[in-house]
């Protein structure tokens, strides 16, 4: 049995508390895409973690913990997770990371700086982009070149040669070195080095055994970097498809395909995003779900759900099954609202478009549903939810003609409702 958790909206939906619920019972977890951009919260014996690259499996003793290629590793992040889990576990976990995964070293971070994009974008600042990019322009330094120095330093000095030369003026670039920047690589990866090997076959033979594996996604789909709002986007494959393509396999058998999203909507970073609440309302969002960046800290913006988006999330992954998020959150609004379909030069859409700048002239066309007063976080079966709980569930169920089959209440792992389908 194979679950891919899948974001759906613009990252931040919960993924990593619903994958570090399923991960207990799962005999692997595959982080597939992204980097340390990704901010997942998990709360494990009482302990909350922020994890960036670790995937959640690697809190539980048996679970082997693969980084597939379609991730950027930064190894100090890396190493820092890893030793953080170990003291609080009081064992080491068992990684595998894919040897043709790319590694952000400090120079990306600054290229994102020096160039502007980090800030114009509002991205995360970890060198997500400008990694990406030199992997696709061939310049790139994978994890396998650690196990060899000779090519680690070969891969380096063909890119930093380059920097040198498009930057002639700027001392940080003129001052990078092949030898220390490769000795502070191997210095933060040297513990995790026996991990670095061919992640393709394990991910492959697990699946053929009809092993449990667990996916775990980063960012989201409006994230994409083909499927989303671009330019607004990150620069990876956040969908379902990026997933058979991260782990080498051409049609990945995945029973499950858990398409987490909030029964509201966030976004942190630059943007089109037509259900945002801009006013007291948004704020007031903001505080009761605690709505900050994990990765930085940042404001996130706040609005309500938009099935519209969540249409094309739901298609471009073929979901066929939801987790709804923090519905909690929302007790206590009289009042809400779905965004049912776009209105874009006076015609309504219910079409999601994928450039930024359409998107931007989007005007939301709302649907209202009555609110409900009281907490439901302590509530634990499905049938203890007020009966408006129960009419915004469903309503949203037959709009994308997908099932609920986790409703999330609380940020802790025993705040969840499991729904029998
Ligand atoms: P991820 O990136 O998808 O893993 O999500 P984040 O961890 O960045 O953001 C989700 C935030 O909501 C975290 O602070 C979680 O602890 C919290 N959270 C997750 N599910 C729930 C829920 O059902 N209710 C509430 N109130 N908080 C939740
Ligand atoms: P998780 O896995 C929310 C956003 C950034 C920025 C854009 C590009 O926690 O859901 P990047 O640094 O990737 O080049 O930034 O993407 N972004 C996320 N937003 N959650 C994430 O991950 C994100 N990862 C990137 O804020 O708008
Ligand atoms: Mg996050």
């Amino acid at each position: 049995m194979s679950t891919a958790i899948l974001g759906l909206q613009w990252g931040d939906e919960g993924k990593g508390k619903l994958t570090h619920l399923l991960a207990k019972d799962a005999e692997f977890v595959v982080r597939f895409n992204g980097g340390p951009n990704a901010g997942h919260t998990v709360i494990d014996r009482g302990v909350k973690f922020g994890t960036h690259l670790i995937p959640a499996g690697a809190f539980y003793r048996d679970t082997v913990s693969i980084l597939a290629s379609g991730m950027v590793i930064d190894m100090e992040v890396l190493r820092q997770e890893w030793e953080m889990l170990s003291e609080h576990l009081g064992w080491r976990p068992t990684l595998r990371i894919a040897e043709n995964a790319h590694l952000i070293f400090p120079y990306h971070r600054m290229l994102e700086e020096i160039e502007g994009t980090g800030k114009h974008f509002g991205t995360t600042r970890r060198g997500i982009a400008p990694t990406y990019r030199d992997k696709a322009a061939k310049v790139g330094v994978r994890a396998g070149d650690l196990l060899h120095q000779d090519i680690l330093e070969r891969r380096l000095n063909l890119r930093i040669e380059q920097l040198k030369r498009a930057w002639p003026e700027h001392e940080k670039v003129q001052s990078l070195r092949v030898q220390d920047l490769a000795a502070q690589q191997l210095a933060w990866a040297q513990p995790l080095l026996g991990m670095i090997g061919d992640a393709t076959s394990l991910v492959a033979q697990a699946l053929q055994d009809r092993r449990r594996v667990l996916f775990e996604g980063a960012q989201g789909t409006l994230l994409d970097v083909d499927h989303g709002n671009y330019p607004y986007v990150t620069s990876s494959s956040t969908t379902f498809a990026g997933l058979g393509n991260s782990i080498g396999i051409a049609n990945p058998s995945v029973d499950v395909r858990l398409g987490v999203f909030k029964a509201y909507m966030t976004r942190v970073g630059a943007g089109p995003f037509p259900a945002e609440l801009t006013g007291e309302m948004g704020d007031q969002m903001r505080q009761m779900g605690g709505e900050f960046g994990v990765t930085t800290g940042r404001p996130r913006r706040c609005g309500w759900l938009d099935l519209v988006a969540l249409r094309h999330a739901v298609r471009v992954n073929e979901v066929s099954e939801f987790a709804i998020t923090k519905l909690d959150v929302l007790s206590g609004f009289n009042e809400l609202r779905v965004c049912r379909a776009y209105r874009l030069d006076g015609k309504e859409i219910d079409r999601f478009p994928l450039s930024s700048e359409i998107l931007e002239r989007c005007e939301p066309v709302y649907e209202s549903f009555p609110g409900w007063e009281e907490a439901i976080d302590q509530v634990r079966d499905v049938h203890d939810l007020p009966t408006a709980v129960h009419g915004y569930i469903q309503s949203i169920e037959a709009a994308m003609g997908v099932p609920v089959r986790w409703i999330s209440v609380g940020p802790e792992p025993e705040a969840t409702i499991e729904v029998e389908l």
